[in-house]
């Protein structure tokens, strides 16, 4: 590569989601010299993909304790408390921040927010934009803020690690490609010195066969901050979304449909969803996609269905709400041919959501001095085993602003407070020995995706996980040349399916997301109930 070029900042952010771009405008509007880099162009987040919406307590027939008891009850008894009830108290403000700076949600005839309801909550307080179009609006009204702010941008910026002396954090080491069109053509390294980081990167659902995230999802934060020393916890729980539309395929069906009434079937058109959950389809998130695991396992690998067609009394009036109410859908579900007034369509799981990540304080500070950690790359505690749905836009919000607060007063005071690691497994334990794999593949990213969808996705035991910790064990002891965007991408892959094997191992209960058929002593609240014969 050509040599390193050297600039500084006062702020770095890593990523472009609603996490990063909050950060930026708060910090900035404290006086900071910002600098947002992203790997894609601004937009391309996981941000965008969001459908359902953003929870918050948003109209006076609604209670802070009741999104608190929801949150933590879908957490599976295992989020912090204290974050749960900075997310629920401080998210009104935010969605505020937003409206303000051009998100319009979606308001009924009488100028009142529309409410949305998703799975367990005990409330409708789901507020989304253009029907099903929540993420996109977010995205764009911040972009364009963010575009008018004197935030420094640099696009097609790849986080290969951080600047950091052991201790504290000093920077980002970047290779920024330059695009013929959109094809990345060459590479330049630069070197941002800066006295604060910002990881806002999001997830790692490239882990995954199947997921919904875009590609950019390579858990390149988690990765970069592991490198560096700072603590991750909880890598274990990893959310998958229950309807994905078709087989293999990554378009999620948004949660609000069901909210709306949807029902999930079988392929005799039975309804199966209450067997697992008394709240039926609309039990917690990790419930309702084992469920369709089993069910698809009972039906040999063939998907299950979700089923519209009742809702509204004739199917012209159906037509006409499903593309009203769910633009982004419908026209999706057309696209595939099918027609969701007429016929149930049928629907898969996929990775979505990781709950585990840096560890951070309350202000989004890590365990490193000057790194600090927002949105989905970030382990709040507000998610514990289990994110109640639309709680993640919410989150990036809430923090994203908290961070971008924190990092302008650590800057003046120079104090650069430090978090406490907390006790559990350390980051990078490792659980077996390469030489245990009787015979890996070669090192592919596919291989790596179908292995921990296989051996470390919904439904897990000690067996598969031994054997996943070891293939990755095998393939991490290989060289490998690393000067590509991809390569590096897969290194990050690498260690964090590593650890989040480790920590699936380590973990020897079900809890939340975390579904070891091995161990089914449960604890906490949303582990459903599984049929004997077992492998759900
Ligand atoms: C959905 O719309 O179902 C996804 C929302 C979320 O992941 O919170």
């Amino acid at each position: 590569p050509a040599a390193t070029t050297h600039t500084a900042t006062q702020v770095i952010v890593v990523g472009s989601g609603i996490a990063g771009l909050t950060v930026a405008l708060h910090a900035v509007q404290h006086g900071c010299a910002v600098t947002l880099v992203t790997k894609d162009v601004l937009e391309h987040a996981n941000t965008r993909y969001a459908q359902g919406g953003i929870a918050g307590v948003m109209f006076a027939d609604d209670k802070v304790e009741d999104h608190i008891h929801d949150t933590l009850v879908a957490g599976a008894g295992l989020s912090d408390e204290k974050a749960v009830r900075v997310l629920v108290e401080e998210g009104p403000a935010r969605i505020r921040e937003l409206v303000e700076v051009g998100v319009a949600f979606d308001r009924g005839a009488d100028g009142t927010y529309v409410k949305g309801l998703e799975a367990a909550h005990s409330y409708p307080r789901i507020l989304h934009s253009g029907g099903d179009a929540t993420g996109t609006a977010i995205e764009k009204a911040l972009v364009a803020s963010l575009r008018a702010s004197n935030v420094r941008v640099i696009e097609h910026a790849f986080l290969i690690d951080l600047v950091h002396d052991g201790g504290r954090v000093s920077g980002v080491e970047l290779l920024i490609g330059d695009h013929a069109g959109t094809t990345p053509v060459a590479g330049r390294h630069e070197t941002v010195t800066a006295d604060a980081v910002v990881l806002a990167t999001g997830g790692a659902g490239e882990l995954y066969a199947y997921t919904t995230n875009p590609p950019v999802a390579t858990g390149d934060g988690i990765a970069a901050a592991m490198r560096a020393g700072a603590h991750v916890q909880e890598l274990e729980f990893f959310q998958f979304h229950p309807t994905i539309v078709g087989v293999g395929e990554s378009f999620l069906v948004s949660e609000a449909v069901r909210g709306e009434g949807a029902t999930l079937v079988d392929e005799h058109g039975r309804r199966f969803a209450f067997d697992a959950h008394p709240d039926g389809e609309l039990a917690p998130r990790d419930v309702v996609a084992r469920a369709i695991a089993h069910q698809m396992e009972l039906q040999e690998g063939r998907p299950v269905f979700l089923d519209a067609t009742h809702l509204r009394a004739t199917v012209e009036e159906r037509r006409s709400f499903l593309a009203t109410r769910f633009p982004t859908i419908d026209a999706a579900v057309r696209e595939r041919g099918l027609d969701w007034a007429e016929t149930p369509i049928p629907v898969t799981p996929a990775a979505h959501y990781l709950m585990g990540g840096v560890t951070t304080d309350l202000f989004g500070r890590t365990s490193l001095p000057g790194l600090y950690a927002v949105g989905e790359v970030a382990r709040t505690g507000v998610h514990g085993a289990n994110r109640l749905a639309s709680n993640s836009l919410l989150e990036g919000a809430v923090f994203g602003a908290r961070a971008g607060d924190a990092i302008a007063a650590d800057a003046a005071s120079g104090a650069w407070p430090v978090v406490s690691a907390p006790h559990g497994a350390a980051p990078t334990e490792q659980t077996d020995a390469p030489g245990h794999a009787p015979k890996a593949p070669a090192f592919t990213r596919e291989a790596l995706q179908t292995l921990l969808w296989e051996d470390a996705g919904l439904v897990r035991d000690e067996d598969g996980l031994r054997h996943a910790a070891s293939v990755i064990a095998t393939w991490r002891a290989r060289p490998r040349t690393v000067t590509a965007e991809s390569e590096y991408e897969d290194e990050n892959l690498l260690l964090v399916g590593e650890t989040l094997v480790a920590a699936a191992l380590a973990r020897t209960e079900s809890v939340g997301a975390h579904y070891r058929r091995d161990v089914l002593e449960h604890v906490g609240a949303s582990v459903a109930p599984q049929q004997e014969s077992g492998a759900a």
